[in-house]
């Protein structure tokens, strides 16, 4: 059956509302299939980066923040969103199931166009309790649960456990140069490939990329790095590292989807956020942390500091007829 005109435009709706999530190095590694009464979510492998996510956590993370966008959205347009994860040959997919229901009025997806990743010192005031609850309460999903850290001697740990992961990936060429070969260094290239991380959006400078690797040596080293992150670590409000009960495909995918409600609840709240998964990209690292934590074989997915600050510029998006797949005949 093919989709009515109407429903076609909104569900293409959805998919720009998706893309709008966040996505590790913002490699927006997804295509979207739109049927009859779904949305899929497919894995673009192309988009993997295969020395900071051996095993394509962050990658299918990054489709439940997708998801989770779409889910927001539905709702407030008036339609109903289930979410599955499915295997489909050697690679899982996500499926949006979408019905009709009543508009919900959602400062949540108010907040989709808004949110983003702020790569910048917090001002480290206290959350209040009620807004922690909030935020807590949005972080939490079937099978992962957010730890809140906001003591500044646990925010010590943290930030000495992200100085140990910087450490061990910036002295990895391979890690380096997968991590170069994803910044944008100048307007030009971020307007022309639409993705990646755009200097801009970290507060650097902007330079043409022959000069910008020949300094890279001198300004991508552990010691710069360790002395911007742990100062803008134990100065914000505070941490929450999402943990999943069991360490599979569909746990990432929801690990990706309480990220992006925590972030859009953040957003609503005017509290800003920003990753630091060293500790939990590092595999030597991860099963350390994982003890320090208390949580055993958990595993903790993601690692995000919250506090209040300006905003910074955005990162870009590819439009929406670049990310469609054609629809492949349904079982
Ligand atoms: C699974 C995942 C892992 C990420 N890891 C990091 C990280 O370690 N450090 C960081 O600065 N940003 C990280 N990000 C944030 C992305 O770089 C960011 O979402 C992307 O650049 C798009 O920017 P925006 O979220 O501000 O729209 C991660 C995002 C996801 C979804």
């Amino acid at each position: 059956m093919s989709t009515s005109r109407e429903t076609r435009a909104l569900f293409e709706s959805l998919v720009a509302d998706a893309t709008m999530a966040a996505s590790s190095h913002n490699t927006q590694p997804w295509r979207f299939e739109i049927s009859e009464e779904r949305i899929r979510i497919l894995p673009d492998f192309a988009r993997r980066c295969s020395v900071v996510d051996p095993d394509d956590h962050h990658l299918y993370a990054s489709l439940g923040c997708a998801a989770e966008n779409m889910v927001v959205a539905a709702a407030a347009k008036g339609w109903e969103a289930a979410v599955e994860v499915r295997s489909s040959g050697n690679a899982h997919v996500v499926e949006v199931m979408l019905k009709p229901g009543t508009p919900v009025a959602s400062p949540l997806a108010d907040a989709i166009a808004r949110r983003q990743c702020t790569r910048a010192a917090f001002e480290g005031r206290q959350v209040s309790a009620d807004e922690l609850a909030l935020i807590q309460r949005a972080a939490s999903g079937a099978g992962v649960s957010p730890i809140l850290i906001t003591e500044r001697a646990k925010l010590e740990s943290v930030a000495d456990w992200v100085a140990q992961g910087n450490t061990a990936q910036l002295r990895d060429p391979r890690w380096r140069e997968e991590l170069i070969s994803w910044i944008r260094f100048s307007e030009r290239e971020a307007r022309r490939s639409l993705d990646g991380l755009w200097s801009r959006t970290s507060g650097n400078p902007e330079m043409p990329r022959v000069l910008s690797r020949l300094l890279l040596p001198l300004v991508l080293t552990p010691r710069s790095q360790n002395r911007k992150d742990v100062p803008w670590i134990t100065g914000s409000s505070g941490v929450l590292v999402f943990v999943s009960d069991v360490d599979d495909v569909a746990h990432w995918v929801e690990a990706g989807r309480c990220y992006e409600r925590f972030a859009l609840q953040a957003t609503v709240l005017g509290i800003r956020n920003a990753f630091i998964n060293p500790p939990v990209e590092v595999g030597a690292l991860r099963s350390q942390f994982a003890t320090w934590l208390g949580v055993g074989s958990k595993r903790p997915d993601l690692v995000v500091r919250f506090g209040y600050s300006p905003e910074m510029p955005r990162a870009l998006r590819r439009p929406v007829g670049e990310v469609l797949a054609t629809a492949s005949r349904q079982e």
